[in-house]
Order: structure tokens, then C-alpha cells, then sequence
């Protein structure tokens, strides 16, 4: 009988640094995640872990940015060695390039693979208006608010349809209605794309929120404590974040961050 091959695998990952002087640090200790494709499904697996556990490293490992100094990683099967444009990511820091508008910025990597102007415009323009930003396009950057260039990004990523996409607390310096607004686009974008998001954060709320699953990370080195499945909410309203099942979730999912853990699972 053949295996159902998983769209990702991060199998027995393991990453040390090794700086220049010497000094080693153990960022990611045999973390195993597989994610199995789900047609017509987009789908987001949420990473959530202290501050400096080794979220972001898992991240650049998986966008192949990072070598693995143990373990693998597989992206349908194949073993991932350098970045592609089957994964796309979002940074944490604003990384629009500001001598292109927002338009060019969004159209950037379909340049690259030289499509034509007019379909890059084309597509350029749903993209734009699926992230609000239609009236923006011939503006630069640099005169648009935190949540707008971080719009910017998440469109120009999504443009490329990249099977997987990562996100490194993409809204982590939003304030909180901004950030709200930006997880409702998110989840409108994960049901359109039909990709996989993995997206990294140490918000509880925005795990439960985001995620079909959460894999909940021990301190440096990252580690998988647990992986808890987030039941389908049918409506994602303001007061979802208050009602009992959101928040029963939630302290489940505190009571794995912090409760003292010897032995992960
Ligand atoms: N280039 C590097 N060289 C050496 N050590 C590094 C390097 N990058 C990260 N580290 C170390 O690896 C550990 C994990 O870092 P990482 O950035 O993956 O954490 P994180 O979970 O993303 O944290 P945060 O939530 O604060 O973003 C930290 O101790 C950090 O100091
Ligand atoms: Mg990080």
C-alpha cells in the first residue's frame, strides 16, 4: 500500500547556530509537524511559543532560508534546500520595498517571472481590493499606516499562489483593532487561496482565532508540547472572542504555555 505523502513534513528538525566565535545555541530540538493537503480547503497550522523559543527559526527553515543541522523537510515529498516560489513568507518587520508603489511592490514577483503588464495589472487589482487597498495602489509605502503595509505584504505574497504560506506574527506590532481587522482578512484569504498557512505567533487569542490546529511550543529549544485541533467556528464575530468555547480554548492553550513541562509529548 503506497503513504499518503503529507503536502509538509518537518521530520526530527533540529537547528543550532553556530556564531563566528564559536558559541552555539540550540534553537529547535526534534520538532515533527506534518500537514496533509486538504482540497479546496485552505488551511492555517499555528505555531505559538514563548519569546524567543524558536518560532521564527522553524520558519526560515521551512521557507529555506535556514539549513537544518539535523532532520528534514519535505514539501510534497521533496526535500526542501532553498527558498522557492512554492512558499511565500510574511515578516514580522515591514519589508515593502519603498522605491516601488504599492502596486509595483504587489506585482514585484510576477515581474520577476515575467508576466505580462496586463495581466500583472490585472491580478494586481483583485489582490489590491481583496486587501482594501485598490485606491492605494499608485501610493508608496511610506505614506501608509502599519496595518496598510502589512496588507501590502499579504497581497504581494498571495499573488505568487504559493502552496504554503508563512507568517512570522505578521500583525505583532498592530494595535488590536487593526489586528482584528487583519485575522478576518487572513481567514477571508486562507478560504479563497486554498494554501497552507503556517503562521507563527505568541498570542493565544490570535492562535485560537486563526488556526485549525496549534502546535504549542516549549522554551528554547522549540520543541512540540502538544497539538491541540480548534473546533470550526461558523461565525467569526467580535464576540466570539468572548464566548465560553473561545475562551475554554484559550486556557487550555495557557495552561500548556505555562504550566511547568518536563517531558514533551
Ligand atoms: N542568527 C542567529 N545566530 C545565533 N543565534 C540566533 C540567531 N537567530 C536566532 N538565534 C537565537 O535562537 C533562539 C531562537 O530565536 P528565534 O528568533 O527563532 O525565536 P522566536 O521564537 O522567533 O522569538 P520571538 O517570539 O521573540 O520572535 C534565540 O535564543 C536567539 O537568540
Ligand atoms: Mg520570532
Amino acid at each position: 500500500m503506497s503513504e499518503v505523502v503529507p503536502k509538509l513534513r518537518i521530520k526530527d528538525l533540529g537547528i543550532t547556530y553556530v556564531e563566528q566565535n564559536g558559541r552555539r545555541t540550540e534553537a529547535v530540538r526534534d520538532v515533527s509537524i506534518d500537514v496533509m493537503d486538504k482540497p479546496g480547503l485552505g488551511e492555517i497550522i499555528v505555531l505559538l511559543g514563548p519569546s524567543g523559543c524558536g518560532k521564527s527559526t522553524i520558519l526560515k527553515s521551512v521557507a529555506g532560508l535556514l539549513r537544518p543541522t539535523t532532520g528534514e523537510i519535505l514539501l510534497d515529498g521533496k526535500k526542501i534546500q532553498s527558498v522557492g516560489p512554492d512558499r511565500g513568507m510574511v515578516f514580522q518587520a515591514y519589508t515593502s520595498f519603498g522605491w516601488l508603489t504599492v502596486r509595483e511592490n504587489v506585482e514585484y514577483g510576477l515581474r520577476l517571472r515575467g508576466v505580462p503588464k496586463s495581466e500583472r495589472h490585472e491580478r494586481s487589482k483583485r489582490y489590491l481590493k481583496s486587501v482594501g487597498l485598490e485606491e492605494f495602489a499608485d501610493h508608496y509605502p511610506k505614506d501608509l499606516s502599519g496595518g496598510m503595509k502589512q496588507r501590502v505584504a499579504i497581497a504581494r505574497t498571495l499573488i505568487n499562489k504559493p502552496r504554503v504560506v508563512l507568517m512570522d506574527e505578521p500583525f505583532g506590532a498592530l494595535d488590536p483593532y487593526t489586528r482584528w481587522e487583519m485575522q478576518g482578512l487572513l481567514l477571508d484569504a486562507s478560504r479563497t487561496e486554498d494554501n497552507t498557512i503556517v503562521f507563527v505567533t505568541h498570542d493565544v487569542s490570535e492562535a485560537v482565532y486563526l488556526g485549525d490546529s496549534v502546535y504549542v511550543l516549549s522554551s528554547r529549544p522549540a520543541r512540540v508540547l502538544y497539538r491541540v485541533d480548534v473546533p470550526f467556528f461558523e461565525v467569526r464575530d467580535i464576540g466570539l472572542k468572548s464566548s465560553s468555547e473561545f475562551r475554554a480554548i484559550e486556557k487550555t492553550l495557557l495552561e500548556m504555555l505555562y504550566a511547568p513541562v518536563s517531558q514533551p509529548a
